[in-house]
Parts: C-alpha cells; structure tokens; sequence
C-alpha cells in the first residue's frame, strides 16, 4: 500500500444532522497513514447536531445551513465545490438528497444505514426489526441514489437480535458495527490507495 500524505487523499466532506459518533470515527480513521481520505469539510442542516463539537476538537471546517432543502443544497453545492470536495460521506443526515444534488456527486456520496439492506428502509429500523422477530439485524453501507436507501451496497455486518434487545439496546449494538464497516467501505471503494 502506497502512503499517503495529507495532500495526496481524496478531500471528502461528512453531512451529518446528529451525535456525529460515526464522523468521529471517520475522523481518526481519515487520520491514519493509509486512509485513502482525509476530512476537509462537516455539513449540517441544523445547529444542534451535537456531532459540530469534532469541527473544533479536530480543526476541521463546517458549514452548517438551516434552510429549506431546494436553498440548502444550493448554498451546500457552492461550498463543496469551492472547497473542492470531491467525495461525500453520510452519517446520520437526516435530510433526503435531491435528485439534482446527487448528480452533482454522481457516484461519490455513500451512506450509512442502521439496517440490512435491502430490510428496513428509512426510520425506526431496530423497531421494525425486533417486532418483526429477525434474528439478525445490522447496518449497511451504499451508494447514494435518487431512491432512499436503494443504492447499490458496498459492504453489510451483522448482528444478533436477543430475545431481551429493545430498538436501544440493539442501536448501540448496531452502532459499534457500523464503526467498524464505514472505513472498510471506504477502502473497498479506493483499493489503490
Ligand atoms: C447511525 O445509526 C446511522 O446508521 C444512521 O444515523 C445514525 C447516526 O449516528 N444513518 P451518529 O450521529 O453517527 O452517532
């Protein structure tokens, strides 16, 4: 594996509308001698995603825009480009990217999803799984495309459903996988790097 020094990685923005552990995560990762990306820019559509604290903890840039989707998105465009931005990392954005706003990133926006995909599209995916009995549950990373949570999948991992798990109890659980499978999603789409 080539090293890769900071200048050299694919400069990558992280949309996130919550805690932020998984950009946190994408953070140390992106740090490592041979993470194929580094973080240049933290998007959010909103002030109170708790996750905005790694911005100053880690030196990294952040927008944060409150607006309606169609301006939002506008404004988010502009910045992703004049910082040159040349991949998109979602975790836990809770807003749906519009279709015009994905082409601009044609296959460059991934996501995270707490569920296994193709099961258990959109919200309350640990709740739907526990009264649907699964015994397994998990998370799952994508492509990004016009249709929610359909994009091509990138790499998927398990987990047990208990008999005693509740949508809480198995989020943490499905949480720590998710740690675990972004950055390898990640090297799976830059092998080279
Ligand atoms: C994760 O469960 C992720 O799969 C989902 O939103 C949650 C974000 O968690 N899309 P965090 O903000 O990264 O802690």
């Amino acid at each position: 594996m080539k090293k890769l020094i900071g200048l050299n990685k694919i400069k990558t923005a992280v949309f996130i509308s919550g805690n932020g552990s998984n950009l946190k995560n994408l953070i140390k990762f992106s740090k490592k001698k041979n993470s194929p990306i580094s973080i240049n820019l933290i998007i959010s559509n909103t002030l109170r995603a708790k996750g905005l604290k790694y911005s100053k903890r880690y030196k990294i840039k952040k927008k944060i825009i409150d607006l309606d989707k169609k301006k939002l998105e506008k404004k988010f465009l502009t910045f992703l480009y004049k910082n040159n931005i040349k991949f998109i990392c979602l975790a836990g954005y809770m807003k749906i990217l519009s279709k015009n706003f994905i082409k601009n990133f044609k296959g460059k926006i991934i996501n995270i999803h707490p569920s296994l995909l193709p099961k258990y599209k959109g919200l309350n995916t640990h709740k739907k799984a526990i009264e649907n009995n699964e015994k397994y549950a998990g998370c799952t990373v994508h492509y990004v495309t016009k249709q929610l949570d359909s994009g091509k999948i990138i790499l998927q991992q398990k987990v047990r459903v208990n008999r005693n798990d509740t949508p809480i109890s198995l989020a943490k659980k499905v949480l720590k996988k998710e740690h675990l499978i972004y950055p390898k999603a990640i090297n799976i789409i830059f092998p080279n790097s």
